[in-house]
């Protein structure tokens, strides 16, 4: 029999929590248990141990951003959703700086909540299979750590380090490589702790002098990474810095490299950092559909992507190791 997510929903209102209750257990593929308030959430969650959970900000006793630090002491790296009526942006903040995964405004849309619920589960799962030592922690410190200054992507240099570990992997990288690989992904944005508030978090699309600052950003990766001389790091601020290059007219940024001049970890994590992006929510966009974004990495072949990190894409992307199509169930995936 298959195993089913466990999903926690936390809602202070009553029919909201049914409802969702309902829509979730109608798929078959989740195990729901609902809770209205603080403690009565902690109370129940020993027996009921979560895969994920889906909270609501104001609820009785202790607001949802307490709930979500009392249960990630309790099971750290638990994926956290927040689904709320309330659009500020403090609170959209204070989500994601507090270690959420997503942030979903009601009123919603039932299919949606549960691709959201199926994407975040996928890379939960997979964050808990890669590769571990103590550079690759550090890296993933740092990745975390920009969670802090940059609330607009969540966790994107997880999810980046999980795509390009797969990638890495069609490719036949060997061991050795694939740390250094996971290493330069989980840091590839570091330089973003360098750009202003007011462009790192602006909502809506940024104007040509804001943009030039955002770029600025892989060049401050590079100068932050190559401080590190440790030999475990050898070439690590190369690779990161240059997931923005264009592999094939040399128009990117930040040094202008073109082809073989870019470093094969640069050019993986840029597949990587691009295929996240086209995925993503951001504050003004949604993300593209599936099968658009799938042909969208298509067209970038032998153009901005290298044409073997693209053709090892697909490859892992066949094999159910990339997903696109979070509407249907990930059970493959739970159980193997
Ligand atoms: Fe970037």
């Amino acid at each position: 029999m298959e195993k089913k997510a466990k999903i926690l929903v936390v809602d202070n209102d009553k029919s909201v929590r049914v409802t969702i209750g309902r829509f979730l257990e109608r798929t078959d593929q989740f195990e729901v248990h609902l809770t209205g308030s603080g403690p009565e959430t902690m109370d129940a969650v020993n027996d009921f141990q979560p895969d994920l959970a889906l909270l609501d900000i104001i609820i009785p006793e202790m607001d949802g951003f307490e709930v979500m630090d009392r249960l990630q002491l309790l099971f750290p790296r638990l994926p956290v959703i927040f689904i709320t009526g309330n659009d500020d942006v403090e609170y959209y903040r204070r989500a994601f700086f507090g270690g959420a995964d997503e942030y979903i405004t009601k009123p919603f849309d039932q299919r949606r909540i549960i691709e959201i619920i199926n994407r975040t589960l996928y890379y939960s799962l997979a964050a808990k299979r890669l590769p571990e030592n103590d550079h690759i922690s550090i890296a993933a410190a740092w990745g975390r750590g920009l969670n802090f200054r940059d609330s607009t992507t969540g966790c994107h240099s997880e999810r980046v380090a999980i795509t390009s570990l797969f990638i890495g992997q069609e490719m036949g990288l060997a061991d050795h490589e694939l740390t250094k690989l996971l290493i330069a992904a989980w840091t590839h944005d570091v330089g973003r702790m360098g750009v202003s508030d007011a462009i790192l978090l602006k909502r809506g699309r940024l104007i040509p002098s804001e943009w030039e600052e955002m770029k600025s950003h892989a060049q401050k990766s590079y100068d932050i990474l190559k401080e590190i001389t440790l030999p475990e790091w050898d070439g690590i601020a190369l690779a990161a810095a240059t997931h923005h290059e264009n592999w094939g007219n040399g128009k990117g940024y930040p040094f202008g490299l073109q082809g073989d001049q870019i470093p094969e970890n640069g050019c993986i994590i840029s597949a990587a950092d691009i295929w996240d992006a086209l995925q993503s929510r951001r504050p003004y966009k949604e993300p593209m559909p599936a099968d658009e974004s799938l042909a969208l990495m298509e067209t970038l072949n032998g153009k901005n992507l290298r044409p073997d990190v693209v053709d090892a894409f697909f490859k892992a992307h066949e094999k159910k190791r990339i997903i696109a199509d979070f509407s249907t169930p990930i059970n493959l995936f739970i159980n193997g």
